[in-house]
């Protein structure tokens, strides 16, 4: 590590470059890093483009297969593409046997940090070991092939050890996210027919332990399919609730079980599930496959975070249950072989530089945060970073929503000292791996673009009305190619996955759901999500989904969810309710909306406002026009009326709104 003084930062001179940086529209590669960087043939993404299979055969010919495949890709039934049909493969192979076989088990997979300073380093040889085991007493619990498996746990080495040793026989595993309730839990085990769930006692945050398995039981106990829970005793509980002949401990069920060998798999055998909202109540299971995920999360993360495996400490600050925790928390960085940070815990606990303190603690070299968490950090103010060596970062990622360029600046130079390249990466959880970024060695960041398609990919904007693709200007962001680490279905909804992403542009052309510019350089603006989806930092939300966990309180006659932008968190949810008998005061009834919210969804799903109303605004067909609702939260003009059944709630909603009420 350096040895250069850290450097003492202030708020106001912070301000003053940036501000001098705002008008800078390319940052190009810094020429530290572009000197060292694996990808700097600017012929690259041409060649990928001449021929994307010939392309993806060769990222894949880094993976260990035991059987090779024998078709790259099969497009006979599209939308429901296959890759690398006929290969055999095993995940937890390539994340961990491959590593330790080749003399690296000693190699540290993840520094843990708990809340309260714990500190645990596991080496890949220990996360094979603990990996086989669990795959062992999976077994032994009855867990066969095709089988889903939930695991709810915070985040804590034993969430890898359990998605792996999954993968390792073949289990399909459906991650459900600490901040979700039991009560979602329970709904995404029930229609995922899971039959083991994998959970904790408690887990901790801030300071403060909360029971996990008690609210599990709570939940789940009516479920048929559920035939077992193991628990990982984490946050050190008394008593924990268990059901004699249903539950057991992980720890007594690893000690027990004999280690098992990775099971060959079909490269289209179902990896895992991963529940996310969609337009309507109901979330959707998304589902990817073994071989063609591995591919893509393995080349992409390799690529645009110019890993070397010998030297880079990398940390990916999101949460395991969500898609960037399966792809660059979990099976990213494992497949390359590298040594991550894994953070239990709260950006601001014990304290707001905790991040900043265990970036120069562990020499961390690569950071992936979300650009909610860079916007709280400027607003926490510089002295939590000021006099922190963070020389060891050489790149920094950014992903989950557009981030705007003043906090793209602020990473830039505040965290990356202005040496760092900083990758803005679009994609999502159906994608599986990134598509559109720079590569940090060959191309130009413009702050607030996310950059261009990866290598292999092809993403196009779509003109709205015609389909056609826009050389320049704003349409809808659509993939018109099959790529390896694609979504295959919805799980047991093949139905909804065509019509949610190849009817709007047919079959071929994937349809993304958000809106986007391209500019004269090729490079692509996202500008947001076209449903009726919410991005609350980061975190995928439905408004039907909210609604519904509204309407369900008895003195609640009607709901309406929309999108309000947030300086801090992208966008917050405000909710409009009308009431229905006067029992009760709206600030009672709102505590008991939230709590329905807390319970039915997660805490991250409560309104930041609600505006209690007579009525929602109506066209005469009765349709709710979300639109003005929107504008009324955005305090912009409301256009034409005219449409409406009443035109005057408009216009109370518009003094409400603006009085606080
Ligand atoms: O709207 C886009 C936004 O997040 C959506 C995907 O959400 P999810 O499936 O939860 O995955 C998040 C992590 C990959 C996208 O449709 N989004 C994601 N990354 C970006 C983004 N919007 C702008 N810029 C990004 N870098």
């Amino acid at each position: 590590m350096s040895t250069e003084t850290p450097r003492t930062l202030t708020e106001h001179a912070v301000e003053e470059r940036l501000h001098e940086l705002l008008g800078q529209e390319r940052f190009p590669p810094p020429p530290g890093f572009a000197a060292q960087a694996e990808i700097t043939d600017p012929e690259l993404r041409a060649r990928a483009a001449a021929d994307p299979v010939a392309y993806w055969e060769e990222q894949a010919g880094k993976l260990r297969w035991s059987t090779p495949w024998e078709t790259a890709l099969n497009d006979s039934e599209a939308p429901f593409y296959r890759w690398f049909e006929g290969g055999r493969i095993n995940v937890s192979d390539n994340c961990l046997d491959r590593h330790v076989e080749a003399g690296n088990g000693e190699r540290v997979a993840f520094h843990w940090h708990g809340e309260e300073g714990e500190q645990r380093d596991v080496t890949y040889a220990e996360l094979l070991d603990q990996t086989a085991r669990f795959a062992g007493a999976l077994r032994d619990l009855g867990v066969q092939e095709g089988d889903v498996v939930g695991i709810y746990l915070p985040m804590i080495p034993e969430v890898a050890v359990a998605m792996l040793a999954c993968t390792r026989i073949g289990a399909v595993h459906n991650v459900v996210f600490g901040g979700f309730s039991a009560g979602s839990v329970a709904e995404r085990m029930e229609v995922s027919g899971a039959k083991v769930l994998v959970t904790a006692d408690g887990s901790r945050r801030k300071g403060k332990t909360a029971p996990v398995k008690p609210e599990v039981d709570r939940t789940m106990g009516g479920l048929q399919g559920l035939e077992k829970i193991v628990v990982v005793r984490h946050a050190g509980l008394d008593d924990v609730p268990m059901t004699e002949g249903r539950d057991v401990f992980f720890d007594e069920v690893v000690a027990a079980a004999d280690p098992v060998d990775p099971v060959p798999l079909d490269a289209e055998a179902p990896m895992f599930i991963l529940y996310s909202s969609g337009s309507t109540a109901k979330p959707k299971g998304i589902q990817h496959t073994t071989g063609g995920y591995l591919t893509g999360v393995t080349t992409t993360l390799r690529q645009v975070f110019d890993l070397k495996p010998e030297e880079d400490v990398f940390w990916c600050s999101a949460d395991v249950g969500w898609v960037t925790g399966h792809s660059y928390i979990v099976y990213g960085p494992l497949a390359n072989g590298i040594t991550s940070v894994m953070y239990e815990g709260a950006p601001d606990y014990p304290h707001k530089g905790i991040w900043w303190e265990l970036i120069e603690r562990r020499g961390v070299t690569k950071f992936y945060t979300a650009p909610t968490a860079i916007r709280a950090a400027m607003k926490w103010g510089v002295e939590h970073v000021s006099g922190r060596d963070l020389t060891s970062l050489k790149l920094l990622g950014s992903v989950g929503e557009p981030i705007n360029p003043k906090a793209w600046l602020w990473y830039w130079h505040v965290v990356g000292g202005e040496r760092c390249p900083v990758v803005d990466t679009w994609w999502q959880t159906e994608t599986g791996a990134m598509v559109v970024t720079t590569l940090p060695g060959l191309d130009d960041a413009k702050p607030g673009s996310a950059g261009t398609p990866l290598p292999g990919y092809e993403v196009q904007v779509l003109d709205a009305e015609t389909g056609e693709p826009v050389s320049e200007g704003e349409g809808l962001l659509a993939i018109p190619r099959p790529w390896p680490s694609m979504l295959r279905t919805l799980y047991q909804d093949p139905d909804r996955y065509r019509s949610t992403y190849w009817e709007r542009f047919g079959e071929s052309t994937y349809f993304v759901g958000d809106s986007a510019r391209i500019d004269k350089d090729g490079y692509i603006w996202v500008i947001g999500r076209v449903d009726d989806v919410i991005n609350v930092s980061g975190h995928r939300l439905s408004t039907a989904e909210v609604e519904s966990a509204i309407v369900a309180h008895p003195h609640v006659a009607e709901a309406a969810v929309v999108a309000q932008a947030d300086d801090l968190t992208g966008q917050a949810i405000v909710a409009y309710v009308t009431l229905q008998g006067e029992t009760k005061s709206s600030d009672e009834v709102g505590d008991e909306i939230n709590a329905g919210i807390a319970d039915r969804i997660g805490k991250l799903a409560r309104p930041k406002r609600i505006v209690w109303t007579q009525d929602l605004p109506k066209t005469r067909s009765g349709k709710i026009m979300r639109r003005l609702l929107r504008d009324i939260a955005e305090e912009r003009d409301l256009g034409d009326v005219t449409t409406l059944a009443d035109p005057s709630v408009v216009e109370n909603l518009q003094e409400r709104w603006k009085a606080g009420a």
